[in-house]
């Protein structure tokens, strides 16, 4: 198919000039304390379901702009087991790019399927990296392999790109021009750290009051290597090391997020809010209430919700899986006298 014809201008057009804009609902039954409002960035109505598809379009962007990416010619490469993945497959796909997208064992068969709907490649890394044990450093060497033998290859490198930081600028930029820049504290999960650097940036060089609260997976490595490196249940959110884009203030506080904790609170979100939310978005209204000792009674608190149920619902979202990792836990999101006293 000829794809010569995309307009690469100021806004890319075709289902790209929908990326962005997300809604910013207030969700009241979340309050950490009385009075306190609370809102959730609805990331997942991005058109390819998460908030990867700012960091994806922003990093290819400019390149297929200059020329320096063409369609049937360049080789988009990148290791990401999910949002971001698909998030580039939709570009690609747009521009007419090849991608190779390195996977490792774990990645689901649900987002393998999207992945290959959108006519990716898929390079799967089945062995562990033997020094730390951890899928991301094998990820990361077969994807230096791929760019090294294939002739235009271009790796976008989320971990180290300050693109898709910038990215995220914008969408604080949305948060803050809704709210009129009264934003006292926003829940940020973390992994490649894109997203709370960006929303930081934006913040500190605004001036806004906003406490910057990143929201990590308990087990995982980004906030210190001293940290215990631990088997984590929930993609998306954590990382087996420091991404060099997380800068020493990028972040006011760290809230770590146990797996339960984070199935609890996302199956909580749909029985009090009707909402269908990825594993990371439950882990911002679980590190929410863990700090509802500091947040003072008026407070507005903002959530970015990365991405969509969808994705789990095999393992978030299923009685069976749930039961067989944490036992018998569903009183704790039914029984109404135990809201937001888990964590
Ligand atoms: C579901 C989900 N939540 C949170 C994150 C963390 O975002 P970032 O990579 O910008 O730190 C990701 C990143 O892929 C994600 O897929």
């Amino acid at each position: 198919m000829a794809v010569s014809h995309r307009s690469t201008g100021s806004v890319a057009g075709g289902i790209l000039s929908a990326v962005g804009n997300t809604p910013l609902v207030d969700l009241a039954s979340l309050a950490p304390v009385p009075g306190a409002r609370v809102l959730a960035k609805l990331e997942m109505l991005n058109p390819g379901g998460s908030a990867k598809d700012r960091a994806a379009l922003n990093m290819l962007l400019d390149k297929i702009r200059r020329g320096e990416l063409r369609p049937g010619v360049s080789v988009v490469v990148e290791s990401s087991s999910g949002n971001l993945a698909i998030g580039l497959a939709q570009v690609c796909r747009y521009f007419g790019l090849r991608f190779v997208c390195v996977v490792d064992a774990r990645t689901t068969e649900h987002n393998v399927a999207i992945l290959r709907a959108y006519r990716a490649s898929i390079e799967i890394v089945t062995e562990k990296d033997p020094e730390t044990g951890a899928y991301l450093p094998a990820r990361l060497r077969r994807v230096r392999e791929l760019v090294e033998n294939t002739p235009n290859a271009y790796w976008p490198n989320q971990y180290a790109n300050p693109l898709n930081a910038q990215a995220q600028e914008q969408t604080m930029r949305e948060i803050s021009t809704a709210l009129d820049g009264r934003v006292d504290y926003l829940f940020c999960a973390t992994s490649s750290c894109g997203t709370v650097r960006g929303c930081s940036d934006y913040v500190r060089r605004h001036g806004l009051p906003t406490v910057v609260v990143a929201v990590d997976a308990a087990g995982s490595q980004i906030f210190g290597q001293d940290r215990k490196a631990g088997n984590r249940l929930i993609p998306g959110y954590g990382s087996a090391f420091r991404p060099p884009l997380l800068e020493q203030d990028t972040v006011d506080e760290v809230v770590h997020v146990s797996d339960l904790d984070c199935v609890v609170a996302c199956r909580r979100l749909m029985e009090q809010e009707a909402m269908l939310v990825g594993g990371s978005s439950g882990a911002t209204v679980a590190a929410m209430a863990a700090m509802r000792d500091r947040i003072a009674p008026g407070a507005t608190c903002v959530a970015i919700f990365p991405d969509g149920g969808d994705r789990y619902l095999d393992t978030i979202y299923s009685d069976s899986w749930v039961a067989e990792h944490f036992g018998d836990v569903a009183s704790l999101w039914t029984d109404p006298r135990t809201a937001l006293e888990m964590v």
